[in-house]
């Protein structure tokens, strides 16, 4: 990981995310922060919705708002969620996460108290289709 990644402030900031959670439904609440090519560190939480299938993930949250603020690139994340086990990116997200991370990009899974677990993107999307696929 990058020496200009402060892994403290970015599961702060993926535990305060998830503090905004609108999870009325599932009622697991999740946020997310990442960590641009800048050092910014931006986040979100999941945004469920009443036609089911509308809601989306913490993790495309924080990509939203670090590509709204200009940032291109993720050097680490950091997912919040509180369950039995720890609480991984789903499917979708490590492919949306994949667009602007490297496979050694680390993942940090935390719950409100303590890191769970901690993967690189590559581990957790091995193998993975990605921007280089496609002619420039
Ligand atoms: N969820 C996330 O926000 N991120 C994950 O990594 C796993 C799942 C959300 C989606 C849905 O709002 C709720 O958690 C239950 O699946």
């Amino acid at each position: 990981m990058s020496k200009s990644v402060d892994l403290t402030a970015l599961v702060a900031a993926a535990r305060a995310a998830r503090e905004q959670a609108h999870a009325p439904y599932s009622h697991f609440a999740v946020g997310a922060a990442v960590v641009d090519e800048n050092g910014r560190i931006h986040a979100g939480c999941n945004v469920e919705n009443a036609a089911y299938p509308q809601g989306w993930c913490a993790e495309t949250s924080a990509l939203a708002a670090m590509v709204s603020a200009g940032g291109r690139r993720v050097l680490a994340v950091a997912v919040c969620g509180v369950a039995a086990d720890p609480v991984t990116p789903c499917g979708g997200c490590r492919q949306r996460l994949r667009e602007f991370a490297a496979d050694d990009c680390p993942v940090w899974v935390v719950d409100e108290d303590s890191v769970r677990a901690s993967f690189t993107l590559g581990q957790l999307l091995p193998h993975s289709f990605g921007p280089h696929h496609l002619p420039p």
